[in-house]
């Protein structure tokens, strides 16, 4: 039977193989090499035809399969992994002494024996280990803490610099370690989009690369245009000798020939003979770097013969053979001007400090935020003063300090304002907050105006016709006030809407065809689920996230007013702070009025039928939960089996149809289930018995 099979699905298996081959060749073209073979559309078609070959034979499916560049597959939790081979890092130097001493112990340790040095970018990403066997990516696993990280193999697969089966000759195990970095470009527009969605940025493409890699959903980190650079090649003790072998014992060669087998290895590696030419090497990156398309924070010099490594040897946790030379963060001091007062959508005052402009790391710097009045104090900021601003790896300057030698006599300290620079409303400062905050959320325009970008955005109510400038014409026009004030908008009063900066140049205008498309993306937000309408209402603290586990819980939004304080904090994700906050606005008259208002315009206000009762599958069964899922939260499990129709229960009794059980059950409700009888399924059984793909 199995024979027949096989045989049977041959031509399918062959063109899945052709397919495949075809994509790995346009993808390593384009990416590698800045070459299109073919039209997005003919690569779009070939990639369609693979994903649904696959779906249809999902045996065939092969764990490299290009697919896996767009993701899909969701991790609960990442798997823990011990490092083969621990992932060291390196001693590290601001001086340049140091590396001259470096330089000097190893030329004494290593005699009269021949050898060169290579020295190369120090990346400043997140280091990842990639073990490739037989030529194909079998897992890729973070540093973590050197002996144990997370497996995040299916994000990685996502990144299209790192090479999912490899070309030409290959060792036929060995790791790849590298750096993941988030290019400067692609992390500003992907800060963007989140500020547009309401979201927190991120403070540096570092940060928001770890975060990427931490992802549930690989779809998502797909999207997030990462890349890999390699910079290490780590063979086993034991590696068979190989046709590269010759190639394999420097360094150098190394990464030359990961290139040949598709890794995108970048090209500012030098072969370095002496110190001369490694202080050149540091020298011209330290000005360089910010021509550069990603951060790096210093150079790495390495040995560069293999066999004189061992010879080296290691300290502690870090080998002889390599030292990296960080650069210091550059630093200029310029004249502070004025400091303003920016009011954001939750009333905070942030204070900016508006400065002499001057050139740093690559940029004019202009501004830089001073944070809050407590910042303010503690750096002892005066009018007139000379700030210290830096800029480190990250793009965002930083003021640091003041140039003290520079004060003038008798300067006096910069005056935080004791009321809103907006609306004129007195600040205030709620205790063990270091921020101030502008009370007046119905009369403050900022506050006003930012309740409705984010009630518009993509991720709440995705009323995408309506931009800032927009929001802001309709509330100077006294037409939008609050968000219900959105439902209530006529064509007549949009047509020919028009405003213009202070320099005459129009802002925004709105036409026929406008208005029609504003109108009717209003119309269409009626329909966004519960949970988008529960977020899109601003609540402080309730991200995307804690609306979604809300509306679940909850079901409607009269059950979510109408709870105690406990009851929200007992929601998955919900901590106290935000539950007192969710508290407060829902005992708000303004808020109930606004809400009804809400409802009144036909928002949906409950979980809809299609998020609520998916089937019937389950009727007539209870079931208890216990253990780690990786699919799903607990709370996420229990919600689906009551979508199905299914009854949950905390404790197994010999009503318990089935017990759920995921990693680490807990052994008492195991010794209970088997005493009882009850049968104890899987995650994957579960969804089988629900027919869930
Ligand atoms: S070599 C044994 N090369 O810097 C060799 N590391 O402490 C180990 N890094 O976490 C690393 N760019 O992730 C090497 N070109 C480069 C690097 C690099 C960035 C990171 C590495 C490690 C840290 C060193």
């Amino acid at each position: 039977m199995d024979l027949f099979s096989s045989i049977d699905l041959e031509p399918e298996r062959q063109r899945i193989d052709e397919l495949s081959r075809l994509i790995d060749q346009y993808n390593y073209e384009y990416y590698m090499n800045d070459r299109s073979l073919v039209s997005d559309f003919e690569f779009d078609a070939l990639l369609r035809e693979l994903t649904d070959l696959e779906r249809q034979y999902p045996e065939l499916a092969l764990p490299n399969s290009p697919t896996k560049r767009v993701g899909g597959e969701v991790n609960k939790t990442f798997r823990q992994v011990t490092h083969r081979f621990p992932m060291l890092s390196l001693g590290n130097t601001y001086s340049i002494e140091e590396i001259e001493e470096f330089e000097a112990r190893t030329r004494r340790l290593l005699g009269s024996t021949p050898f060169s040095y290579t020295c190369e970018l120090k990346y400043d990403g997140v280091a990842i280990g990639l073990t490739y066997r037989h030529g194909e990516l079998v897992q890729a696993v973070t540093r973590g803490n050197g002996a144990v990280g997370d497996d995040i193999t299916s994000n990685a697969r996502t990144i299209p610099t790192i090479p999912l089966r490899l070309r030409g000759d290959y060792p036929d195990d060995f790791e790849a370690r590298g750096e993941v970095v988030f290019p400067f470009k692609e992390f500003e527009a992907f800060n963007r989009q989140r500020e547009a969605d309401g979201d927190e940025p991120f403070a540096n493409p570092r940060n928001a690369a770890s975060g990427s890699l931490k992802l549930q959903d690989s779809a998502e980190c797909a999207k997030r245009r990462l890349q890999f650079c390699m910079y290490f090649m780590m063979l086993p003790p034991d590696a068979q000798p190989s046709a590269l072998a010759s190639r394999l014992s420097t360094h150098f060669g190394r990464l030359e020939a990961a290139r040949q087998m598709g890794f995108k290895v970048q090209p500012y590696i030098k072969e370095c003979k002496d110190i001369a030419e490694i202080k050149q090497f540091i020298d011209h990156w330290d000005n360089e770097r910010w021509n550069l398309p990603y951060a790096i924070d210093g150079i790495v010099i390495k040995v560069n013969q293999v066999a004189l490594w061992d010879e080296l040897g290691l300290t502690a946790k870090s080998p002889r053979w390599a030292i990296a030379f960080k650069f210091k963060a550059q630093q200029v001091s310029t004249p502070l001007e004025s400091v303003s007062f920016q009011v954001g959508r939750t009333g905070v005052i942030t204070p900016v400090a508006n400065m002499k402009p001057v050139w740093l790391g690559g940029t004019t710097v202009r501004r830089a935020t001073l944070v809050n009045a407590d910042f303010i104090e503690k750096m002892d900021i005066c009018e007139g003063d000379w700030l210290l601003v830096e800029k480190g790896g990250e793009i965002i300057p930083k003021v640091v300090g003041v140039d003290m030698g520079k004060r003038q006599p008798g300067a006096r300290p910069v005056a935080y304002i004791t009321n809103c620079p907006e609306c004129g409303a007195r600040l205030v400062r709620a205790e063990g907050e270091a921020g101030h905050y502008c009370p007046n959320q119905d009369g403050c325009p900022p506050q006003i105006v930012g309740r409705l970008e984010h009630f518009v955005s993509r991720k709440a109510m995705n009323i995408d016709n309506l931009g800032s400038e927009r929001l802001e014409l309709l509330y100077a026009k006294g037409l939008v006030h609050d968000v219900a004030d959105i439902y209530s908008l006529q064509r007549d009063s949009l047509i020919g809407l028009e405003s213009t900066d202070s320099d005459g140049v129009r802002r925004a205008s709105i036409q026929e065809k406008g208005a029609d498309n504003i109108l009717a993306a209003i119309e269409a937000s009626k329909q966004v689920p519960f949970e988008r309408v529960l977020f899109a209402l601003g609540i402080r603290y309730v991200g995307e996230v804690g609306a979604k586990k809300l509306a679940r819980y909850f079901k409607n939004i009269d059950t979510l007013m109408d709870a105690s304080v406990e009851e929200l904090a007992s929601v998955e994700d919900i901590g106290e702070k935000t539950a007192q906050f969710i508290f407060d606005y829902c005992h708000d008259d303004r808020h109930r009025r606004l809400v009804e208002r809400l409802r009144q315009a036909g928002l949906q206000m409950e979980l809809s039928v299609s998020n609520s009762q998916l089937s019937n599958q389950l009727e007539g069964k209870t079931f208890v939960v216990s253990g780690v899922f990786s699919r799903f939260s607990r709370d996420e499990i229990k919600a689906h089996i009551e979508q199905h129709g299914g009854k949950v229960s905390g404790s197994i009794s010999g009503k318990t149809s089935y017990v759920v059980a995921g990693e680490k059950m807990g052994p008492e409700k195991l010794k209970k289930a088997e005493k009882l009888g009850i049968p104890i399924i899987s995650e994957e059984e579960y969804l089988r018995m629900c027919q869930c793909p």
